[in-house]
């Protein structure tokens, strides 16, 4: 009997990821992940979770955590304005990507949820994303998700910075003034 479930993979589920890349037709809006960028995941021990149907890996999503100056440095090349000036550890949602046959089934929302909680275990209390202003699903998953738009790529103003805050409540002024 086929049943779904996520697990976290590492470095001897590479290939599996790799041929379930290969099996997808070409995508839009996300980054087609390869051997090196994979590598480089389990190096800097980023989060990636794998969903699968049965034996079959049906997508898998990564995220990791930014810290320090490189929260600010994400937070100005978004355009996000805020008074604050410590910067808390931040969860990141790197990639998501769901094999063209198990799409519209809900995994991302799932890789979505699993993310989440990883990072509220590892303490962080924010998470953002970047998102291609076409891509649809994913912008109403966020949104559904308790996700708001907070800025637009200073250079490349079709991707969409995205954030929602895991704990308290923190302040953005711009586009206009948001609540998270
Ligand atoms: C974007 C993507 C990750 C969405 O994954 P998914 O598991 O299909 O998303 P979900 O099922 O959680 O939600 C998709 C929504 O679109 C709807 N949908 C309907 N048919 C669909 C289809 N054929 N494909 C995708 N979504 C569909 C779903 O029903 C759902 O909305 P609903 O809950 O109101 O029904 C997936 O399409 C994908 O891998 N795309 C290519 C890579 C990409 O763009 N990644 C995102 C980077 S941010």
């Amino acid at each position: 009997m086929d049943y779904t479930f996520i697990k976290s993979l590492g470095r001897k589920d590479i290939d599996l990821v790799l041929e379930m890349l290969e099996s997808c037709l070409p995508f839009q809006y996300a980054e087609r992940d390869t051997l090196e960028k994979l590598t480089s995941y389990c190096d800097k021990g980023f989060f990636i979770a794998g969903i699968f149907d049965g034996e079959d890996l049906a997508g898998y999503a990564v995220s990791s955590i930014l810290v320090g100056e490189s929260v600010k440095n994400t937070f100005n090349a978004y355009n996000v304005q805020t008074d604050r000036e410590i910067w808390a550890p931040a969860g990141i949602l790197n990639n998501c990507i769901i094999k063209d046959e198990y799409r519209g089934r809900g995994f991302q929302r799932e890789l979505l949820k699993v993310r989440e909680v990883v990072a509220q275990n590892n303490n962080v209390e924010e998470i953002y994303t970047s998102v291609h202003i076409k891509n649809i699903n994913s912008i109403e998953n966020l949104m559904r998700a308790g996700y708001k738009p907070l800025g637009q790529h200073i250079k490349s103003d079709e991707w969409i910075f995205f954030g929602k805050l895991l704990k308290d409540p923190v302040y953005f002024s711009h586009p206009s003034r948001i609540v998270l």
